[in-house]
């Protein structure tokens, strides 16, 4: 079975001592993950080797980055580089999220460069897509969206591919409390499966998970993990309360 991930984005929330309660809370429900399942905490940057530590010894659980920057190193004043995450022992990263693309102007170039400068450093990638609102709404979604990919991820190989995490996060869902429905969530799931698959055969394409991002909650995880295409959840708002996320934990597949 591919893996299944639940993975917790808290953005700029939180204190460094409510972040160590957060996880110290999740810990307590003592989840026991089976083999194929994985939670991942992508917290703050300040909080990465508290994190990783707290959950050293717990099985398939991890830690992320938010984000690294798209050059290797050098005179860039206030950026993190892949090989600085790698060397304080940080095995995923977050990157292309659409308020990153949004506010920081990320390109689908740059990410393609952050893929790779992630990828020589051992980091696994939680390669972030989605569309807006407008483009829903023209039902031109599949196109934009195969774009994304194409652009940032079609120069790897294979082997490289089979390493990556994609999060499928509608824009008009995030922070909304509109989700999209667990159709809708398959649908591009499908769709994003099959552009792989073209691209790199059926294999590879089985091989990678996709998560669903954008407004999961305790309430809605389990039906929209339920889709056979959706490998998990990238989740927000909820992953900053311990029972919801826990809820979220055990919704996986
Ligand atoms: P949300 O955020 O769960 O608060 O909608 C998801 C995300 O942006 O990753």
């Amino acid at each position: 079975m591919r893996k299944q991930i639940a993975a917790a984005n808290w953005k700029m929330n939180l204190t460094y001592q409510q972040g160590e309660k957060l996880l110290d809370d999740i810990l307590k429900a003592k989840h026991q993950l089976k083999d194929h399942q994985q939670v991942i905490f992508a917290v703050p940057f300040p909080y990465l080797i508290m994190a990783n530590s707290v959950v050293a010894n717990e099985k398939n659980f991890s830690v992320a980055a938010q984000n690294c920057y798209h050059k290797k190193s050098g005179a860039y004043t206030g950026e993190v580089a892949a090989e600085m995450l790698h060397s304080i022992g940080i095995r995923y990263c977050v990157i292309g999220h659409s308020e990153r693309r949004e506010y920081f102007s990320e390109s689908n170039q740059d990410l393609a460069d952050k893929l790779n400068l992630l990828l020589e450093n051992g980091i696994t990638p939680i390669f972030c897509c989605g569309e807006p609102l407008a483009i829903r709404e023209a039902g031109t979604q599949n196109s934009y969206v195969e774009v994304q990919l194409k652009e940032s991820l079609f120069h790897l190989g294979a082997e490289q591919v089979k390493g990556i995490i994609i999060a499928y996060e509608p824009i008009w869902a995030i922070g909304t409390g509109k989700t999209a429905s667990s159709a809708q969530a398959q649908e591009m799931h499908a769709h994003l499966r099959k552009v792989l698959a073209d691209q790199y055969g059926d294999a590879v394409a089985n091989e990678v998970s996709i998560l669903y991002g954008g407004s999961v909650k305790a309430a809605n995880a389990a039906e929209i993990f339920g889709q056979p295409d959706v490998d998990g959840g990238l989740v927000g708002g909820a992953s900053l309360l311990a029972e919801e996320f826990s809820t979220i934990i055990a919704s996986l597949k």
